[in-house]
């Protein structure tokens, strides 16, 4: 909070600068007061607002930011971005160096802990991952209640929410064992959910994790295992864990917002990670990846860039995989997946979809529609066609997306419940409604006399056996 005599309204000098150096001079034009708010690491504080009054049982001004577009919500030491100049850093190692010489694990520690460990500090790390990754063999019974066709997505929305139940000590949330265990089980068993999701869509008997493995072969396995011989390519390998450094963590998006939000309740850190989940499920964020390969099936070939380019600029389209709220430059993990494209390929065999999105990008980066409007490519964009590569159905790539995330919402989750400027998250409105309404009784309101049309539940898109 700002000191009394920082705040308070203040003279100013007659070309209407503060007296102090840090600080920003408001003038309220509805009563001509000006006021001297501290300027903090580039930011007011909203809170700071709330003595601008034009009397005194006026509330105070607030500000208005729908959508948080520039409002900072925390402190936070874990990632770094420059969205102008497409930097990432994570702990202030960039991105680049730990795509080249890390590994997911690793990586998942440096967020949560803050420093890259020691060696026998990630072999511990390691091995409490490795050996938390079985789920309890309840899970698998209601995990076979879904729907043959339930959206993977949901089911791990569903199991990771019901983890909380496994672990009921886990709402002690200020107990560094508790925390500290939460952590290992998260990222331990996000793989083991995703799959076993994965292998109800294909109706398939679930594989276990096998602990010989490293956290990325262990996932290919559970997820592709059929036969006892079966041994992940390491170059597939490679390219995923890959695929989770980058994933790992973006700082305040969207689903990491929705961590903090929902545990800034005190909720345990399963239930506020299942919120993040659910907002990741979104097509607009992480589910983009899934609408990129959707949109590249229905381009369907080079010649048809233009008209679909077309309809995107006319507002009937969007180019998903195209455009990010921070970066306003090339997405460096863009850069990053799209050099892996080629050595996956390599191993897979090619996808004339990569033609298509190199072609895409070319025509879009070449157009003043995008390039005024500085959207490069994200994340998503060729994330999906390496996803394609590994065999994985388009509707696990938002699953993917969510296992190496559960490291940066735990770093951000840990950070949160630490940092004592934080309380329950709780915005404000500007109420648009009627007021002071009478209640009025049924046979006096106004309205048709007769609803028309079908009743609800009428599957407008209707599915097999539905
Ligand atoms: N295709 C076409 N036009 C776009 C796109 C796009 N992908 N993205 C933004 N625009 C246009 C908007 O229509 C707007 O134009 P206008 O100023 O003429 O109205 C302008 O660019 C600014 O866009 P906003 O919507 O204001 O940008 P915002 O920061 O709110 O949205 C977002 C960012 C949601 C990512 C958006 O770019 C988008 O929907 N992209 C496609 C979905 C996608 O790829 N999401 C993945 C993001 S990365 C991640 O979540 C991991």
């Amino acid at each position: 909070m700002a000191t009394e005599q920082q705040t308070q309204t203040q003279d100013v000098d007659s070309d209407g600068a503060g007296r102090n150096g840090d600080s920003l001079t408001v003038t309220d034009n509805r009563t001509g007061k000006a006021y001297q708010l501290p300027i903090t690491d580039g930011t007011v504080k909203a809170m700071d607002l709330r003595q601008i009054k034009v009397s005194e049982d006026d509330f105070g001004l607030m500000a208005y930011d729908p959508a948080f577009t520039n409002t900072a919500s925390c402190r936070s030491a874990i990632t770094f971005i420059d969205g102008e100049a497409g930097v990432l850093q994570h702990r202030g190692i960039p991105i680049e160096q730990l795509c080249e010489q890390s590994t997911y694990l690793e990586v998942a520690y440096l967020l949560i802990f803050g420093e890259l460990p020691t060696r026998p500090q990630l072999e511990r790390w390691t091995f409490d991952v490795t050996h938390h990754t079985f789920v309890h063999e309840d899970i698998k019974k209601f995990l076979t209640g879904f729907r043959y066709d339930a959206h993977p997505m949901g089911m791990l929305l569903a199991s990771v929410g019901a983890l909380s139940t496994f672990y009921p000590d886990a709402k002690h949330t200020d107990d560094p064992e508790e925390r500290y265990m939460a952590a290992v089980r998260l990222i331990a068993k996000m793989p083991t959910l995703a799959a076993f999701s994965y292998r109800h869509n294909m109706g398939l008997p679930y594989v276990y994790p096998d602990n010989a493995l490293d956290y990325s072969e262990n996932f290919l396995s559970m997820l592709f295992k059929m036969e006892s011989t079966f041994k992940p390519d390491p170059r597939l390998a490679k390219a995923l864990d890959v695929l989770f450094i980058l994933h790992a963590d973006h700082e305040q998006n969207c689903s990491t917002n929705a961590v903090r939000a929902v545990g800034s309740s005190d909720v345990d850190p399963y239930s506020a990670v299942a919120a993040g989940v659910a907002a990741l499920y979104g097509p607009l964020h992480g589910g983009a990846n899934e609408a990129v390969l959707r949109m590249l099936r229905r381009i369907e070939s080079i010649d048809n860039i233009p008209d679909f380019l077309e309809r995107v600029k006319d507002r009937e389209e969007k180019l998903m995989g195209f455009g990010h709220r921070v970066y306003k430059n090339y997405d460096p993990r863009a850069r990053i997946i799209r050099s892996h494209v080629d050595e996956v390929l390599a191993a897979t065999g090619d996808n004339p979809l990569l033609d298509i999105a190199e072609e895409l990008e070319k025509r879009a980066l070449d157009d003043e529609f995008f390039t005024s409007r500085k959207l490069y490519p994200n994340v998503d964009f060729y994330s999906g066609l390496i996803y394609e590569a590994l065999r994985i159905p388009t509707e696990m790539f938002t699953v993917i997306f969510a296992i190496p995330r559960t490291s940066g919402w735990v770093a951000q989750w840990l950070e949160m419940k630490d940092d004592s400027e934080q309380k329950i998250a709780r915005p404000r409105q500007i109420y648009t409604g009627e007021r002071d309404k009478d209640y009025v009784l049924i046979d006096k309101r106004e309205g048709p006399e007769k609803i028309v049309g079908p009743p609800a539940r009428r599957p407008k898109f209707p599915r097999r056996g539905a």
